[in-house]
């Protein structure tokens, strides 16, 4: 169906409400499936004892690969298809600011995948920390390219000196694969005339703008503590700069949950969603949205300032399987918490039906 062709309304599926998942450490961990997920699944699909189908979304601050190639993975680990008009990932909203900024940095990921999705959004002019070390490789001491990362690097000295470069802003994308050399590489430009590569300001006040597309500092993956994340790099690049640059301080910007838009956007994709895959009516929200997540400080904490901020009820669920340790005092309360994504279900349905 094309994505806002009208279709009849589906008798079965519930108007009312809905259901907004968080992806690590609520339906994956470690790159494997948590296995009540596909059971949950199931149960908004319509094996509940009511029968109903309840739409559903998901947003994860995630991300390092398009939408597309995301779904991908998320429908086979989960069993059913995963469609991108569900689906938000942490550097989603980064799309809209590609007519903004012409030459950007854009850090993290796998290889050269972000650079990919960066170009996908219409940002025209994408330059990695791949291809700075590549013109110069005294930028960071440490870092040796591979020969892969040799290869696929752009050749910036084809277009004169790195000097003849200015960085309009800096995308971090995904999590950092190599902290040092990105860090020191941010903290140039951060430092630079402008956003002018291998200069100095003098007065440290001319930084490009940085936006990271989440703030959490920790994240729930194999190992059984969570580990540092993308929000990590964010506090050591700002109070890095402050410790080199005498004092002053450099104003960066995160997108992804908490943040009340990240969750405004979410809103506006579950409408069209539930207009073009059940036949709602596109232009009413549900009443509840229950989202479930295994942050407090960035699932329970931003669900519960929309919920404050919305005319809709934003209902949050903690679940016990991700970052959140049972036993520990959230330092954001959900309205409930449950053991997993298959009690979160149950019991969100329950409660409606
Ligand atoms: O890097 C991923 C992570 O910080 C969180 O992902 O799905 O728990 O929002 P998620
Ligand atoms: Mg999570």
């Amino acid at each position: 169906t094309p994505f806002n062709a009208a279709i009849d309304a589906d008798p079965d599926v519930a108007d009312e409400f809905a259901f907004a998942f968080d992806i690590d450490g609520v339906l994956i961990r470690g790159g494997k499936v948590i296995p009540e997920a596909i059971e949950a699944m199931k149960v908004l699909n319509g094996e509940n004892e009511y029968g109903v189908k309840v739409p559903y979304i998901f947003l994860t601050n995630g991300g390092g690969k398009t939408e597309a190639e995301r779904c991908g993975d998320l429908s086979r680990q989960l069993e059913l298809e995963v469609s991108p008009g569900q689906f938000i990932c942490g550097h989603t909203p980064m799309r809209e600011m590609a007519d903004r900024y012409k030459t950007v940095l854009v850090v993290g990921g796998e290889g050269e995948k972000c650079r990919h999705v960066a170009e996908g959004y219409g940002f025209t002019d994408v330059i990695t920390p791949g291809d700075i070390l590549k013109a110069n490789a005294a930028v960071s001491p440490f870092r040796k390219l591979t020969d892969t990362e040799h290869a696929n690097s752009k050749d910036l000295l084809s277009r004169g000196q790195l000097s003849d470069i200015v960085i309009d802003a800096v995308f971090v994308f995904a999590d950092s694969r190599e902290w040092a050399s990105d860090l020191q590489i941010m903290l140039d430009i951060a430092m630079s005339k402008g956003g002018r590569l291998e200069t100095r300001s003098e007065t440290f006040d001319e930084s490009p703008p940085f936006y990271f597309s989440h703030n959490d500092t920790l994240w729930a993956a194999q190992h059984e503590h969570p580990r540092l994340g993308m929000g990590a790099l964010r506090s050591i690049v700002e109070t890095t700069f402050e410790s080199v640059t005498g004092g002053k301080k450099l104003e960066t910007h995160a997108f992804g949950k908490p943040q009340v838009s990240t969750f405004e956007f979410a809103t506006r994709l579950l409408q069209k969603w539930r207009a073009a895959q059940h036949g709602l009516e596109s232009s009413k929200p549900p009443e509840t949205v229950y989202f479930v997540g295994d942050t407090p400080e960035s699932d329970i904490r931003g669900t519960n300032a929309m919920n404050e901020a919305s005319d809709n009820d934003w209902f949050s669920i903690l679940v016990k399987t991700g970052v959140y340790q049972d036993g520990t005092e959230p330092a954001y309360k959900p309205r409930q918490t449950v053991e997993t994504v298959l009690d979160a279900v149950n019991f969100g349905i329950r409660r409606e039906m």
